[in-house]
């Protein structure tokens, strides 16, 4: 080992330190000369096989150059500290100045705003909102609704039955049953629900849907009343005087029965792919209460006693209202969950 070594050692260790970029690229050449088998500690480590006079000068030497390169690479690490500090400060700066960001903030599905809008305008006429399950009995859903079993009216809804003998009702009529068994007469309600069908969907059908029950019952509670009521309902909520029609229909809980439509308001009553091209739409059931769903829920019907109850019922599309009055031709997009529809509302 001699004084020409170290030189050379010197020259090779400072050209790696001028030249590292970054600090761990550093800390690989401070271990390639410094650390436990790095060259300066190896030459360190022999200096005991010199003779002494030997040992004593290039011992000092090879001090000096140890020093001498830890001071070197201290000050190129501060170097390289300082350039990182600055790409940092040029990366990530904070404009104090800067102004706010509006929070977004969602809103509430179509659906659930025609729905309160709907319970806002039968409050004012009188009636309470009431809930009912969304799985129900076979007996509420269509026994106490006088569909007895294996009637042929039960195909009218075509209905998913659960392996725990219970099923997802059709309808929210169940409700009328349920209420009136713990409500007497004069009563006025509206039930809105979420109901399911096992039916192919298009335009105007999903298989999951939403009803608006309405059930008014009385002394002398007439089918007038009830037109009257959906007239001005109609009216309240598209604000403005709505055509309908009601119909002569089918449903085994109500006598006479009727179905309603209205102009359909998506193509003003021209004709389009959500009126399947009739220019109307038919938004609900409805009818006097039959004599049998009275006496179902424990009540006396009006026919059997002067002084019993008599009332009728309606059952409104949900979905169906809310195309109308926001002029939706595709009832299937309120449960698309696209972004681009649904932030229009
Ligand atoms: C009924 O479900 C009866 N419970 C309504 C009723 C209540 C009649 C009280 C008499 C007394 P219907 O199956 O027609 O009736 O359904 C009522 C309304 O729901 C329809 O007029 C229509 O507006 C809407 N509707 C029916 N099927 C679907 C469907 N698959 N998708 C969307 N809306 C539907």
């Amino acid at each position: 080992m001699e004084k020409t070594d170290l030189k050379t050692l010197k020259i090779k260790a400072q050209k790696d330190i001028d030249g590292s970029k970054d600090l761990k690229g550093l800390n690989e050449i401070f271990k390639k000369y410094l650390g436990k088998k790095g060259e300066l500690t190896q030459i360190l480590r022999s200096l005991e096989k010199l003779p002494k006079e030997k040992r004593v000068k290039v011992g000092k030497a090879a001090n000096e150059l140890k020093n001498f390169l830890k001071l070197k690479f201290e000050q190129k690490a501060q170097e390289l500290k300082k350039i990182i500090k600055k790409e940092t400060e040029k990366k990530e700066w904070l404009d104090i100045t800067a102004p706010g960001r509006r929070p977004v903030f969602g809103h509430l599905h179509p659906l659930t705003q025609v729905k309160r809008k709907v319970e806002e305008i039968f409050q004012a006429m009188g009636f309470e909102v009431v809930e009912g399950p969304d799985t129900e009995t076979e007996w509420y859903n269509f026994d106490a609704l006088n569909i007895p079993r294996d009637h042929p009216a039960r195909d009218v809804w075509d209905t998913f039955y659960l392996k725990n003998g219970l099923l997802l009702r059709t309808h929210t009529s169940p409700v009328q049953v349920r209420y009136m068994e713990k409500n007497n007469p004069p009563l006025r309600i509206i039930v809105p629900g979420r109901v399911f069908r096992h039916e192919a969907t298009d335009a105007s059908h999903e298989i999951n849907f939403y009803h608006i029950e309405g059930l008014m019952v009385g002394k002398n509670i007439s089918t007038a009343n009830f037109k009257a009521i959906i007239e001005e309902f109609f009216k309240r909520f598209f604000e403005k005087p709505i055509k309908i029609r009601m119909r002569p229909g089918y449903f085994p809980f109500v006598e006479p029965g009727f179905e309603v439509d209205m102009t359909c308001l998506a193509c003003e009553g021209k004709g389009c792919s959500a009126c399947q091209k009739t220019g109307w739409m038919e938004m609900m059931g409805a009818g006097m209460v039959h004599p049998n769903v009275l006496k179902a829920a424990g009540l006396t019907p009006h026919q059997y006693s002067g002084s019993g109850w008599q009332g009728f019922a309606f059952g409104i599309g949900m979905d169906r209202l809310a195309m109308m009055k926001y002029k939706i031709n595709d009832i299937r997009l309120f449960y698309s969950g696209d972004l681009r529809f649904l932030n229009q509302f």
